[in-house]
C-alpha cells in the first residue's frame, strides 16, 4: 500500500519533461517478440506496467534489460507461447502478446483478462479478427489457446475502433507472408507508433492513423531501434496539475498535435495555452471555469483516460460542467471519493453533472490508474491535507516519478510505502 499525503492549495510553477507513452511502450514491447533479434526502445517509461510486461516477456524466454530510459528485448530464444496466468492478471494490456505470439510462433495461449476496475472489457473483437485471419481458437474456462491454421490474405472489419484489437491485428499481420486489410481501425497515435516500429522491422504498414490499415507482412522480421512517443495522457495530467493549483507550467518533450482535445478543454476552463514544436506552456487563472460538455470518444476525440482528471478540474471550477463517458461503463469510481472532499457531482449512467466548488482535504482511495491521478489532482487543488490510499499501486502503473516531478515545481506530496 502506498499513501500519498498532499498539502493542498500550493500553486505549481516551473518546467517538466514529459514521459514516454505507457500505452505505446506496452504494445511496442509485444512487437519485440516478432523478431528473432534484439529490439531497442528508447524513452521507455519506468513504470509498473512496463516492468510487468518485461516480466512476461522474460517468462516467454526473452532476455530483457534496461539502462536509464532505454530498454532492450532480445527475443532470439523465445521458448514458451503461454502467458502465465498470474502475470496476465496483473496487466490486461498483455492481451496484445497473443497477436505477437501467433505471428512469431503460430500458437499462443493466454487467460482471458476478464473485467477490471473500469469495466467488463471483453476481447471478442480481437478473437473475431483473429478468426477472420485464419486462427483457430479454443476456450476452456478462462484459458484460451490460439493456433494459426491458414496463412492467407484477409479483410478484417472491427465493429468499433478498439485500440487493442487494432494492435493485435497489426502484430499478427506483420509476421504473415500475406496482406491484411483492417477497416474500422483505431486511429490513436499509439497505433501510428506501432506501425513505425513494424515498418522498421521489415513489415509494410500503410494507413496507420486512419480507419483503414493495410499490412503486408513478412515471415522474417528484424529487430529495430525506436523511440517511444511522448505520453499524451500523462502530459495532459501534468497540465491539469498546474491548472488545478492556479499555477503555470512549461512542459517539454511533448507531441502537442496529439493533445488537441485536452488543450481545448483546458482553454475552456480559462487557462492560457501556448505551444511550439515539442513544448506547451500553460498559465492558469486563479479559479478555473466550468468547461461545458465534454464527451469521451475514440481519438481524436476527448480521451477516456483523461475523463477522471478533468472531472477533478471541473469539481474545483466556478460553474458547471457535464462529462459523458462513452468508452467504459464503470469509469466513475473516483466520484464517490471526490464526494468525500466536498465535490458536488451527480452521476446518472454515462453522464456526470459536475457543479464546481472549493474542495477540502480528505481521506480517499485510488481504485484505478487514472482515477488515482484524479485524486492526487483533487488533493493539490483542495484546502488542507489529503491522503490518497493506493492499495493496488494503481498510480505507479502509469506515471513515472509523479510525486518527485510535481514536488520539483512546488507541490507538496509525501509518499509513504507500507509493506
Ligand atoms: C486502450 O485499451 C488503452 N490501454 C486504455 O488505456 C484506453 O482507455 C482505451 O484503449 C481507449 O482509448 C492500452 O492501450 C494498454 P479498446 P483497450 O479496446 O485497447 C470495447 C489506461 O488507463 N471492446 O479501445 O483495452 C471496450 O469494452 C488504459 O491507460 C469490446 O467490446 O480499449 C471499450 O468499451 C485504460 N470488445 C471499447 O471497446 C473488444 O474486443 C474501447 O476499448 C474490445 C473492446
Amino acid at each position: 500500500m502506498t499513501i500519498y499525503e498532499i498539502e493542498g492549495g500550493k500553486p505549481m510553477a516551473g518546467e517538466l519533461t514529459a514521459q514516454g507513452a505507457k500505452n505505446s511502450a506496452l504494445v511496442l514491447l509485444s512487437a519485440a517478440l516478432l523478431a528473432k533479434d534484439v529490439t531497442v526502445l528508447k524513452n521507455c517509461p519506468e513504470i509498473r506496467d512496463v516492468a510487468a510486461q518485461l516480466e512476461i516477456l522474460q517468462s516467454l524466454g526473452c532476455v530483457c534489460s534496461r539502462e536509464g530510459s532505454t530498454v532492450a528485448v532480445d527475443a532470439t530464444g523465445v521458448s514458451s507461447t503461454e502467458v502465465p496466468q498470474e502475470l496476465m492478471r496483473q496487466m490486461r494490456s498483455s492481451v496484445t502478446l497473443l497477436g505477437a505470439l501467433l505471428g512469431r510462433c503460430g500458437t499462443g495461449s493466454i487467460h482471458t483478462p476478464g473485467g477490471c476496475a473500469i469495466g467488463a472489457r471483453p476481447i471478442d473483437y480481437h478473437l473475431q479478427a483473429f478468426a477472420d485471419m485464419g486462427v483457430v481458437i479454443e476456450k476452456e474456462g478462462d484459458h484460451l489457446s490460439a493456433a494459426m491454421r491458414q496463412r492467407k490474405d484477409s479483410i478484417v472489419m472491427l465493429p468499433f475502433p478498439s485500440v487493442g484489437a487494432t494492435e493485435n491485428v497489426m502484430l499478427l499481420a506483420a509476421r504473415l507472408p500475406c496482406t491484411t486489410v483492417l477497416s474500422g481501425a483505431a486511429r490513436e497515435p499509439e497505433i501510428v507508433d506501432l506501425a513505425k516500429l513494424l515498418n522498421q522491422m521489415g513489415a509494410v504498414v500503410m494507413g496507420a492513423g486512419t480507419d483503414t490499415v493495410t499490412v503486408r507482412g513478412s515471415n522474417s522480421l528484424n529487430g529495430a531501434q525506436h523511440t517511444v512517443l511522448p505520453d499524451r495522457i500523462a502530459a495532459a495530467t501534468d497540465l491539469c496539475a498546474a491548472a488545478v493549483t492556479g499555477g503555470s507550467l512549461t512542459l517539454r518533450s511533448v507531441a502537442v498535435r496529439h493533445m488537441g482535445a485536452a488543450i481545448e478543454a483546458l482553454i475552456r476552463s480559462g487557462c492560457e495555452i501556448r505551444s511550439e514544436e515539442g513544448a506547451v506552456f500553460l498559465k492558469a487563472p486563479k479559479r478555473l471555469s466550468g468547461m461545458g460538455i465534454l464527451r469521451t470518444m475514440p481519438y481524436p476525440g476527448f480521451p477516456t483516460d483523461l475523463q477522471a482528471p478533468f472531472v477533478t478540474l471541473a469539481a474545483t471550477a466556478e460553474g458547471d460542467s457535464v462529462m459523458v463517458e462513452n468508452m467504459f461503463e464503470n469509469r466513475y469510481q473516483h466520484v464517490p471519493q471526490l464526494h468525500r472532499m466536498g465535490a458536488d457531482i451527480s452521476v446518472s449512467g454515462r453522464v456526470a453533472l459536475v457543479r464546481g466548488r472549493s474542495l477540502h482535504g480528505g481521506q480517499v482511495e485510488a481504485e484505478d490508474l487514472r482515477g488515482g491521478a484524479a485524486l492526487l489532482l483533487a488533493g493539490l487543488g483542495a484546502e488542507g491535507n489529503t491522503k490518497v490510499h493506493d492499495a493496488q499501486h494503481c498510480i505507479e502503473r502509469g506515471y513515472e516519478r509523479i510525486t518527485e516531478r510535481w514536488n520539483s515545481i512546488g507541490a507538496s506530496i509525501r509518499v509513504q510505502s507500507l509493506a
